[in-house]
């Protein structure tokens, strides 16, 4: 997406988190050389009904968004984003991925743990309101010599904070 997709970005913002976003912090996702925003849209030239961010920092993806319009949830479209970002990120040269999650989003969660992520810690007053997130991580490449499958957490607090990423 790019910064022609602005006003529905605001929208699906608005229907889908409550408003997470300033029109110009939009603009800042658009525009991110280092990052990338997908949507998905209903058919060629439907309305947007899900999109992902994400920006590359060294070699970490950091996730700051993702959502479904909530009548549209449970149909793939959430995980289908999701694995084109980490494919993005791959092909980027990223060796993980991170983001923030609350704990009580389950739903998200389960997400994040079919995907390869492991909770790695927790982000002490991370939203608007004071409360906790969980720190999500996965990793993207297979570490020299380790078997298939095995994951090992990074070290704890190397994520930077990035501006009122994933809140729910
Ligand atoms: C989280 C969110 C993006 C998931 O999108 P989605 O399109 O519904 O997700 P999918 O249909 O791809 O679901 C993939 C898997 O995730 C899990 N999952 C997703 N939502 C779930 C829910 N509400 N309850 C239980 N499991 C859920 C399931 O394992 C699901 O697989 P299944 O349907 O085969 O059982 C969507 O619920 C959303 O926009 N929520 C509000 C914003 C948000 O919380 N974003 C994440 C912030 S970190």
């Amino acid at each position: 997406m790019s910064a022609a997709d602005h006003g529905a970005c605001l929208i699906l913002d608005r229907d889908c988190f409550g408003g997470l976003w300033t029109a110009k912090q939009w603009n800042g996702e658009l525009e991110r050389s280092s990052g990338l925003v997908l949507g998905c849209c209903s058919g060629d030239q439907g309305p947007l009904v899900g999109l992902i961010c994400g920006w590359v920092v060294v070699d970490e993806l950091h996730i700051t968004g993702l959502g479904v319009l909530p009548q549209l949830r449970r149909r793939g479209l959430g995980r289908l984003l999701l694995n084109r970002l980490l494919a993005w990120a791959r092909q980027q040269g990223c060796l993980g991925a991170t983001l923030e999650v609350a704990p009580g989003n389950n739903g998200a969660l389960l997400l994040y743990e079919a995907a390869g992520f492991v909770s790695a810690g927790r982000r002490k007053g991370y939203y608007r309101d004071g409360s906790d997130a969980l720190i999500q991580w996965c990793r993207l490449r297979p570490e020299p010599g380790a078997p298939l499958g095995r994951t090992r957490l990074p070290p704890q607090g190397r994520h930077t904070g990035l501006h009122q990423p994933c809140r729910q």
